[in-house]
């Protein structure tokens, strides 16, 4: 039997997500957080987990190149693919927000939105019916109006620093976000016992809490 692939998102959530098949009970090799290689077996299961960018995870998951995944909401929400989101996994949590300067919040005059998530910013704008155009940014977001190149940013807040740091503060919270677990449309039909056993070891941990927050 091939072994259970899982997509780890590489960045903010990898130590976490690495940390908590280890804290489930899976045993990793100890070069995980140091080497350089892609694919990392577990010793006494038959599950294999992969580091991938972010954004690539929901493809893995819905073309079946991982049977599972951990990918933050954020990602989600914009990828739009079709796989099951089995568990919030209740850390990596943060928020979809639009800021901008301070004094603008009223302002009807912004148009231009920069973002990392311009298929979310569509749907959420074309829903309230407001006309704008969006920059699509792959980092930095906060640059953004603090250059003239857009009047507010649609991003992530975690700690809230990165804006306070560059004198920007929130318009609008649009909805909380943590990482979560999703399954590949197949294997959760094909491979049923082994993804509920994954699920309920990773469940298991999630709700005893502790270090995951
Ligand atoms: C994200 C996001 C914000 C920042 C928010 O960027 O785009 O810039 O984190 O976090 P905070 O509220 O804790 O300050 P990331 O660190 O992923 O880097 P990037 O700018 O390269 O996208």
């Amino acid at each position: 039997m091939k072994r259970m692939r899982i997509a780890l998102a590489k960045g903010r959530l990898a130590e976490k997500s690495v940390n908590l098949f280890i804290e489930a009970g899976y045993q990793l090799p100890d070069d995980i957080f140091t080497s350089r290689k892609l694919i990392f077996q577990a010793v006494d299961d038959e599950l294999e987990l992969i580091l991938v960018k972010a954004a690539d995870v929901p493809c893995y998951v819905e073309y079946g190149a991982a049977d599972m995944g951990i990918v933050g909401k954020d990602t989600l929400l914009e990828a739009g693919r079709s796989l099951y989101e089995v568990l919030d996994l209740n850390f990596g949590r943060c928020k979809f927000a639009l800021a901008g300067p301070p004094g603008r919040e009223e302002s009807p005059g912004y148009q231009r939105i920069a973002t990392k998530y311009p298929n979310f910013a569509r749907e959420y704008f074309n829903e309230k019916g407001q006309p704008i155009e969006i920059i699509q940014l792959t980092g930095s977001i906060e640059l953004a109006p603090l250059t003239g190149l857009a009047e507010l940013i649609l991003d992530i807040v975690e700690s809230g620093r990165t804006l306070r740091e560059n004198g920007l503060v929130i318009y609008q919270e649009i909805c909380s976000l943590s990482a979560r677990l999703v399954v590949n449309r197949v294997s959760m039909k094909t491979r049923r016992r082994e993804i509920n056993e994954v699920i309920g070891r990773l469940r298991d941990r999630v709700e005893r809490g502790g270090f995951l927050c």
